[in-house]
C-alpha cells in the first residue's frame, strides 16, 4: 500500500479513543525533538469527536499543549462564532477545554471581506512543513475543502485558496495540495460505511487526486473503524 498505514478499530468508540491516543503519541514524540509543534486541524464531525477525547483526561494532561501551535486545513466563509465555523468547533471541542492561549491558535480568517487577501496571509504564515496534519474525508473523496474536480487541486504555487464547494457553506478557504504534499505527517480520520468507498479509492484506487482529493493523503496514516475499512483488502490494517 505504497507507504499508507492503516489502523482499524472495531467500532466508533474504539476509533475515537485510538485515534486520539495515536495523535497524542505522535505529538509527544515530535515534542521530544523540538520546542514547538504545528498541528493542523480538520473540520467535520469525525475529527470533532476525536478532539473531545484529546481535550479530556487522561490525554489532556498527557503532553504540554502550550507548546502546540494550532492551524486549520480549511474554514467556511462564515463568522467565527457561526455553528458552521471550524474555528468555533475547535474552540469548543479543544481550545477552551485545553486552555489554549490565543497566541497558539492561528485562525483562517474566512470571515474577512477580502477572502483572497486573507487566503494569501494565511498561506504566508503556515509553517513549511506543517508537522502533523489531521484530515477528514467525505463520501465523495474530498478532504479539507478540496472537492473533486476543483481547480484548486491543480494549484502548485498558492498554499491557501478560496473555493466554492458542493456542500454548504459553499464558500470556503482551504489549504492546497502543496501543503499536504510537504506535510511532516498526515492522519486521516474516518468512520462509517458511507466513507468505505472513498477510503478504498484514497488508499488503493487508481491515482487521480482530481477525482479523489483524499489520495493526496495516501502516504499518511488512515485511522478507521471497521465500517470505513470494509472495502480495504481483508481490512489490511492493524487492529490495535
Ligand atoms: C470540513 C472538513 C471536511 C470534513 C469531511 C468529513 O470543513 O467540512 O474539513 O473535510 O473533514 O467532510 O466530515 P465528517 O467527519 O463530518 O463526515
Amino acid at each position: 500500500m505504497n507507504g499508507t498505514r492503516v489502523v482499524v478499530h472495531p467500532d466508533r468508540a474504539a476509533f475515537e479513543a485510538g485515534a486520539a491516543r495515536l495523535i497524542a503519541e505522535r505529538l509527544i514524540e515530535l515534542l521530544a525533538e523540538r520546542e514547538r509543534v504545528s498541528l493542523m486541524l480538520s473540520g467535520g464531525t469525525t475529527p470533532r469527536a476525536v478532539y473531545g477525547v484529546l481535550a479530556a483526561p487522561p490525554l489532556a494532561a498527557s503532553l504540554p499543549w502550550d507548546r502546540v501551535d494550532f492551524y486549520f486545513g480549511d474554514e467556511r466563509a462564515v463568522p467565527r462564532e457561526d455553528p458552521e465555523s471550524n474555528f468555533d468547533m475547535a474552540r469548543r471541542a479543544l481550545f477552551d477545554p485545553l486552555g489554549a492561549a490565543p497566541g497558539q491558535v492561528f485562525r483562517m480568517e474566512a470571515d474577512d471581506f477580502d477572502l483572497e487577501a486573507a487566503a494569501g496571509r494565511y498561506g504566508a504564515l503556515l509553517p513549511e512543513p506543517v508537522d502533523l496534519v489531521l484530515l477528514g474525508i467525505g463520501a465523495d473523496g474530498h478532504t479539507a475543502s478540496l472537492f473533486p474536480g476543483q481547480p484548486a487541486l491543480d494549484e502548485t504555487a498558492r498554499r491557501v485558496a478560496v473555493v466554492r464547494g458542493p456542500k454548504p457553506p459553499v464558500l470556503r478557504m482551504t489549504v492546497t495540495p502543496p501543503v499536504l504534499v510537504e506535510a511532516g505527517e498526515i492522519v486521516v480520520l474516518a468512520t462509517g460505511t458511507d466513507k468505505a468507498e472513498a477510503v478504498q479509492r484514497a488508499v488503493a484506487g487508481p491515482w487521480d487526486p482530481m477525482i479523489c482529493p483524499a489520495q493526496l493523503a495516501r502516504r499518511g496514516t488512515f485511522v478507521l473503524d471497521r465500517a470505513a475499512a470494509a472495502l480495504l483488502e481483508g481490512n489490511r490494517g492493524q487492529l490495535p
